[in-house]
């Protein structure tokens, strides 16, 4: 997918933006606190329809405006459509898609890949970022994952107040409970093999990514570490009986604490560079890295299921990189994407060649110099 055209009004600092990209590497420079990001920003928003900075999105909308407005020109294998999107201050969003209304769901398959250096939480943070990756930006490619991943959340939720409840005594009948649990085992063993067949897909093309960019020196290696304890080749049967085998042990500590102390919920993703374990070890390049090349597999993944390239946006990633690392991406970039990248530190641009618009940022206006 290409973006041929973008307008934007009053998004963010940009009170009125307009910008034919280059179809495939477009370098977006200037100073801090310009701009850069915000464009990336609003190109996100007209393609997904919400914003990877802020949940709460009026935010986007600019300080002394009322309503903002993203409009652009798409193209995808020969077919060409209009995308609009706005947002009024009570947060109202409106969706047009070649003029006529359409919702949320109509955006789902906008391909669009970001990197941001807040994807660093991904191998820092808790397991939580790691599950979210997986379950969230992963998971929408395999639509019965993704129930299994929204049905399996309000089983526990309900599960949770039930053992609320029976520690305070407000709920003396254990079947109810057994009827949780057998609820929590089926949808959660669904999410665990849905999750297990996903990394199955993922994890060998981050695998190549990583080798690839390390030019060989490097070997990453992704391991699922199941709170169940099974062996990723476990069949549904197998989970399942052990599944509530656990249950069963836990009951008496679950109604102590009022948790659901096992399933899906509380599993984890294990990175090893070079078999040492990279939230522990990795260097910030090689973690860079990393997370790059989970991404480059979810873009190599994309392209696999939908056959057409998705967009790529780094914000303030690709020059931290090493030149090997940077010249690497950029022939992968060559093979088609269309690119959008920023930077404040653009010193050494002969490597680039010709192709590709450079766009300086300056207080929230873009002028092309090159
Ligand atoms: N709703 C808004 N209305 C007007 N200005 C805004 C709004 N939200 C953020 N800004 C301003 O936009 C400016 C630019 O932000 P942006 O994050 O795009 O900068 P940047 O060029 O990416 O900088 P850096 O190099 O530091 O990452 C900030 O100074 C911020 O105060
Ligand atoms: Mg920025």
């Amino acid at each position: 997918m290409h973006i041929l055209k973008i307008r934007a009004e009053n998004f963010r600092n940009y009170r009125y933006l307009q910008l034919e990209p280059h179809p495939r590497l477009n370098i977006i420079t200037g100073l801090n606190a310009q701009g850069k990001t915000n464009l990336l920003e609003a190109i996100f928003f007209n393609l997904c329809g919400y914003s990877f900075r802020t949940k709460n999105l009026r935010d986007i909308i600019n300080w002394q405006s009322e309503y903002c407005c993203v409009i652009s020109e798409l193209k995808k294998e020969g077919r060409q459509w209009k995308q609009s999107l706005a947002l009024n201050k009570k947060g109202k969003k409106k969706i047009l898609i070649n003029s006529v209304e359409r919702t949320n769901k109509d955006l789902n398959h906008s391909g669009v890949i970001i990197f941001t250096p807040d994807d660093l939480t991904l191998i820092k943070n808790s397991p939580a970022e790691r599950r979210r990756f997986l379950d969230l930006e992963v998971g929408p490619f395999y639509p019965a994952y993704k129930q299994a991943i929204q049905q399996y959340n309000k089983v526990l939720f309900h599960r949770n107040h039930l053992l609320k409840n029976i520690k305070a005594n407000k709920n003396k009948d254990n079947t109810l409970l057994e009827i949780w649990d057998q609820q929590l085992i089926i949808h959660g063993t669904n999410v665990l093999l849905g999750r297990l067949a996903v990394l199955k897909k993922l994890a060998p093309l981050a695998v190549k990514w990583y080798n690839l960019m390390t030019g060989g020196q490097e070997d990453l290696e992704i391991r699922y570490l199941s709170s169940l304890q099974i062996n990723p080749t476990a069949d549904d049967k197998s989970i399942k009986a052990y599944f509530q085998k656990m249950l069963n042990e836990l009951h008496y500590e679950e109604i102590k604490k009022c948790q659901t102390l096992v399933g899906p919920h509380r599993d984890d993703i294990i990175f090893f560079i070079n078999d040492k374990e990279a939230r522990k070890f990795g260097s910030q390049g090689q973690q860079r890295t990393l997370v790059l090349s989970l991404k480059l597999a979810q873009l190599s993944l994309w392209e696999h299921e939908y056959q057409s390239h998705p967009i790529l946006l780094l914000d303030d990633v690709l020059f931290e990189l090493d030149s090997k690392r940077q010249e690497f991406l950029l022939s992968k970039i060559n093979q088609g994407i269309q690119t959008f990248v920023t930077t404040n530190q653009l010193y050494n641009r002969d490597y680039l060649g010709n192709d590709y618009k450079l766009l300086e940022i300056n207080s929230g206006k873009v002028s092309v110099t090159q």
